[in-house]
């Protein structure tokens, strides 16, 4: 593989400060970094800038890790453009649409729900996503979700799933043989093409019992756990994350003080999802809480057809400083830094020598840009792997 020179580079974020750095973005200024076998190699005064085979000249403008987004639906088919439109005349946002989504998702072919997941994974790469999770969950039989998983894991390798997103119609007045074939069949089939295990721990969805019963049996094959929690309203979900070890648990919007202090005193990351709160109108976590009690916070997209049809990072990071009161800084850290803490990685989300050469230049001199022009395509070059990605 060839070598890569990215010179005249304004302003690097690193996410990884060391002597004489500000702040956690660890941010250097006039450098240039070489990129060898897609990872990164050198860091370095552009003057004493080594030799490459190509040279990608960033006039001045800031490079970033790329987004790690850690939570995704995108094995899904059809849409609910109706639905959306009816919450925004004012139906609150209830979950029962999952079920339209179940219907379609049954009814397509494999290479329909390839054609949405490669459009929506690269709709992504374009706004500067390197590392984006996706789950299961539209499928809810043995034969949908594995092979929901199986094209998911064609555009990722991190893999969830999420046979318990909520209880199919033929099964309503039997949840409990629904858990038991989750645990049984379901999670046998699934778990060869999955990293994660991820539960919709909610009032109308899954209770505490069934939650921790199917987390327990993915545990049991190997797999991480991550929970859908606390998004409509208060309940277990995230101290049924912190107890079992949880890599992260999502949505957290509404929060009591005993689920600040379980998170502030445990490696579980809370990832928020303002995407989900921007389209359900429903009020955004309180970001401030969390980030001053010293959990660690992400930010991740959800994109998914019903709560949350984004696949944008930017947009996320400029929710989070504008309706979160998240800094420029903590929100780029989130989404970036903060999303591989999500997905238990160390290779991605940092710029330093050994890590994986996945990062974005912006048509912009600063991160603060991505929050201060939303809605503005800033993202100029995604590199993957050290590979310029095509536009
Ligand atoms: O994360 N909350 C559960 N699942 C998704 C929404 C799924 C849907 O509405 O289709 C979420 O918001
Ligand atoms: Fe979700």
């Amino acid at each position: 593989m060839s070598s890569v020179l990215i010179d005249d580079i304004g302003e690097l974020v690193t996410n990884s400060p060391g002597e004489g750095e500000a702040g956690p973005l660890g941010i250097r200024r006039n450098v240039a970094l070489l990129v060898e076998e897609g990872r990164v190699a050198w860091i370095g005064p552009t003057r004493d800038a080594p030799a490459a085979d190509r040279r990608i000249d960033a006039e001045g403008a800031a490079v970033l890790p790329g987004f790690v987004d850690s939570h995704a639906h995108l094995v899904f088919a059809g849409d609910r453009a109706a639905e959306f439109a009816a919450r925004m005349a004012g139906q609150p946002y209830t979950g029962g649409g999952i079920r339209t989504t179940v219907g379609a998702t049954r009814a397509a072919s494999d290479d329909e729900l390839r054609a949405t997941v490669r459009r929506l994974r690269a709709e992504a790469m374009r706004q500067g996503t390197t590392t984006m999770e996706t789950k299961s969950g539209y499928g809810l039989t043995v034969a949908d979700e594995a092979r929901s998983l199986r094209i998911a894991a064609e555009v990722t390798e991190e893999t969830t799933f999420l046979g318990a997103h909520v209880v199919p119609a033929e099964y309503a007045d039997r949840p409990d043989d629904y858990v038991g074939m989750v645990c049984g069949p379901m999670l046998a089939a699934a778990a060869p093409y999955a990293r994660w295990i991820d539960v919709f721990c909610e009032r109308g969805a899954f209770g505490v019992n069934h939650a921790r019963a199917i987390l327990a049996c993915g545990q049991a094959v190997g797999l991480g756990v991550r929970v859908h929690a606390n998004q409509l309203g208060p309940g277990p979900g995230v101290r049924l994350g912190v107890e079992l070890g949880a890599a992260s648990v999502d949505h957290c919007t509404h929060l009591s003080d005993a689920d600040v202090n379980a998170l502030a005193g445990s490696p579980t990351v809370a990832t928020l999802l303002p995407g989900a709160e921007f389209s359900t109108r429903s009020p955004y976590p309180d970001a401030r809480r969390l980030l001053d009690a010293g959990v660690t916070v992400a930010l991740a997209t959800d994109c998914n057809p019903g709560s949350s049809y984004t696949s944008s990072m930017p947009f996320c990071v400029a929710l989070a400083v504008r309706e979160m009161r998240m800094t420029p800084g903590e929100a780029v850290w989130a989404a970036t830094a903060g999303g591989a803490a999500a997905l238990r990685r160390d290779d991605i989300g940092r710029l330093r020598p050994g890590a994986r050469a996945d990062l974005m230049i912006l048509d912009a001199p600063s991160h603060l840009h991505l929050a201060y022009r939303p809605g503005v395509p800033l993202i100029r070059q995604v590199l993957h792997n050290g590979v310029p990605q095509c536009r």
